[in-house]
């Protein structure tokens, strides 16, 4: 695969997401416990990140925990969880002194997540809130239409009395994020799951059925590829 001439071609999406969907699949389908397969999730995650920042691809944003997930028994709720903190100190270890930028969208003051978790998410964001590089966008008990209402809320509290589009994007998580080009959804599961409700509305979907921890470098070239030639119109027509 020729990255380099990939890297340079203007059609290339500037935010993508990736739905990292099917953890739990692949695992049962080796005869394990869906608890590796959500490792293997997260080992395959960093090797993406990485691999997109590399692209040149200038936002990422990810769907770790939904709002919905509590519903997952315990054990499994508390394995995630332990994977976060994981996941945390990595992000400090590996992009702490890069032009990288960390934000964890999600309701972090809920008490069901573990007070770790919350505070090392909280830390990350402030120590690379200035960072502009490349913006790392994980979300972590998090709902498109739970940030929906977070926004209305705080418009209330502001007292607004009229709000267009840019005021309201300014309460959202991705305020400064530039618009969501492209999702990626693993695992053949059609459909949006409650992830970035507002910000899609205009992205391209792509729903390959690989299951998270199998989908390759190799896929998201192909992935790319498949988006680059999209026509999108925004509701007007072909130039
Ligand atoms: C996605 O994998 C990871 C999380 C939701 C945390 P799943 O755990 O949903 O895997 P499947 O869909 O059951 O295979
Ligand atoms: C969406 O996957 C959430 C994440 C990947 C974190 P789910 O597995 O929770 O979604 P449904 O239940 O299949 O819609
Ligand atoms: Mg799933």
């Amino acid at each position: 695969m020729n990255i380099e001439k990939l890297k340079t071609d203007p059609r290339m999406p500037k935010h993508i997401a990736f739905i990292v969907d099917g953890n739990g699949r692949w695992a049962t389908k080796r005869h394990l416990l869906r608890s590796a397969g959500h490792k293997a999730g997260l080992d395959n995650l960093k090797l993406q990140i990485d691999f997109v920042k590399d692209l040149g691809i200038k936002n990422l944003s990810m769907y770790c925990f939904s709002c919905e997930n509590w519903k997952r028994n315990k054990e499994e709720v508390d394995f995630l969880m332990n994977l976060f903190n994981t996941m945390l100190d990595d992000f400090k270890n590996d992009y702490l002194n890069k032009d990288v930028r960390i934000l964890i969208s999600g309701n972090l003051d809920d008490e069901r997540l573990p007070k770790q978790v919350r505070d090392k998410a909280k830390e990350i964001m402030e120590l690379t809130k200035n960072k502009t590089g490349f913006v790392i966008n994980a979300c972590i008990n998090y709902g498109g239409r739970q940030e929906i209402l977070k926004a209305v809320n705080e418009l209330l509290v502001e007292k607004a009395t009229k709000v267009d589009e840019k005021t309201f994007e300014q309460h959202l998580y991705t305020a400064d994020m530039l618009p969501l080009d492209f999702v990626i959804r693993t695992s053949g599961e059609n459909r949006t799951s409650n992830f970035l409700t507002w910000q899609s509305t205009y992205s391209e979907w792509y729903f390959p059925k690989k299951l998270w921890p199998s989908f390759t470098k190799k896929d998201l070239i192909k992935a790319l590829k498949i988006y680059m030639k999209r026509d999108r119109r925004f509701g007007g027509v072909k130039a």
